[in-house]
């Protein structure tokens, strides 16, 4: 699948994906022992682009579980299709009633109704959910189980049992298995402790906000438009902005949003005036906005 630590930062980065050594390494090593990775960190930072970029260049369909609060098996895993099988059951009414009517008492009747449980809980009325398409792909899939500390403890228990034998258990159909084992992304933003179990389970890669090199070079693939000079600005005023102590600190998504603002406004370099009315791209909340305009001249300082 890749040939080395190399290899892969090589073809994400053709991918408009900038992986540094250590995103590499535990790629690597999670395609080369079939291991699940959990990517924590902050929002913005790539967690979700890794999956996405991991599905493209390795030509794997990518299935996405977005986690939310109240997620709940049926959900994640398969769904009777409920109304399809009301509807069938009414056509075929007639049918029901032939199968039934020379039935001696009513618990014959419902004996006979039972013998058809076949008919109506079959592939036909099942609806298999992302956890389920992943496990009866019949191509190699890259399953992303985005913000899994969305999802409560309960799930995440249930996720982990799925996780470590790739197959689920339908009672009415019986026991499927995987015929390739997903590559499988689990992210978090880290809004809960997530367990002991699905830590063990899993190879554990942190992203924090980038270095200054990997950050210009991310922003120099995402908004090939900007100018390497002011590029470079934007990046050092971004990593001035982030070692404030602010209540939510610009993250790469922001930084790309800011250089394409810039771009737009045809600013060839930071000006104060220009950085004041675009500064909103970078920082959400009031009262951060005030600090760092109050900080301006440090930000701005010897960047040009
Ligand atoms: N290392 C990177 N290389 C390329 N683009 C990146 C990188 N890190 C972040 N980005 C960009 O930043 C944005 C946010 O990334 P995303 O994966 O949604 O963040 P997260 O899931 O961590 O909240 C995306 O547009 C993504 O392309
Ligand atoms: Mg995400």
């Amino acid at each position: 699948m890749f040939k080395s630590v190399e290899d892969v930062g090589r073809r994400f980065r053709d991918a408009r994906y900038i992986a540094s050594r250590r995103i590499s390494t535990v790629v690597y090593l999670a395609t080369r022992m079939g291991r699940p990775v959990l990517v924590e960190g902050p929002a913005g930072v790539g967690k979700t682009e890794l999956a996405k970029t991991l599905a493209e260049v390795t030509s794997a369909r990518l299935i996405r579980l977005q986690c939310y609060e109240g997620l709940d098996e049926g959900k994640a895993l398969y769904e009777w299709k409920y109304a399809k099988q009301l509807l069938y059951t009414q056509l075929l009414r007639e049918r029901i009633g032939e199968l039934i009517h020379d039935a001696p008492s009513l618990p014959d009747a419902v004996a006979r109704i039972a013998g058809q449980d076949d008919a109506f809980f079959s592939y036909r009325f099942l609806s298999p959910r992302p956890l389920l398409q992943a496990i009866q792909s019949d191509d190699p899939v890259v399953l992303l189980v985005d913000e899994i500390d969305k999802a409560e403890p309960e799930f995440e228990a249930f996720l982990l049992e799925v996780l470590s034998d790739f197959q689920v258990s339908v009672p009415e159909l019986g026991t499927i298995s995987a015929k390739h084992i997903p590559l499988v992304v689990l992210t978090s933003n880290n809004a809960r402790e997530l367990s002991d179990g699905l830590k063990r389970r899993c190879l554990h890669l942190f992203i924090d906000f980038p270095t200054p090199a990997d950050e210009l070079a991310i922003i120099r693939l995402k908004v090939p438009e900007v100018s390497e000079r002011l590029a470079a600005a934007v990046v050092t005023a971004v990593q001035r902005i982030r070692a404030m102590d602010l209540r939510k600190p610009p993250s790469v998504s922001e930084s790309i949003d800011w250089a394409r603002s810039l771009v737009i406004l045809n600013a060839e370099q930071l000006d104060p005036e220009v950085v004041e009315s675009t500064l909103t791209m970078l920082v959400k909340y009031e009262k951060d906005l005030e600090r760092v305009k109050g900080a301006l001249d440090k930000v701005l300082a010897e960047v040009k």
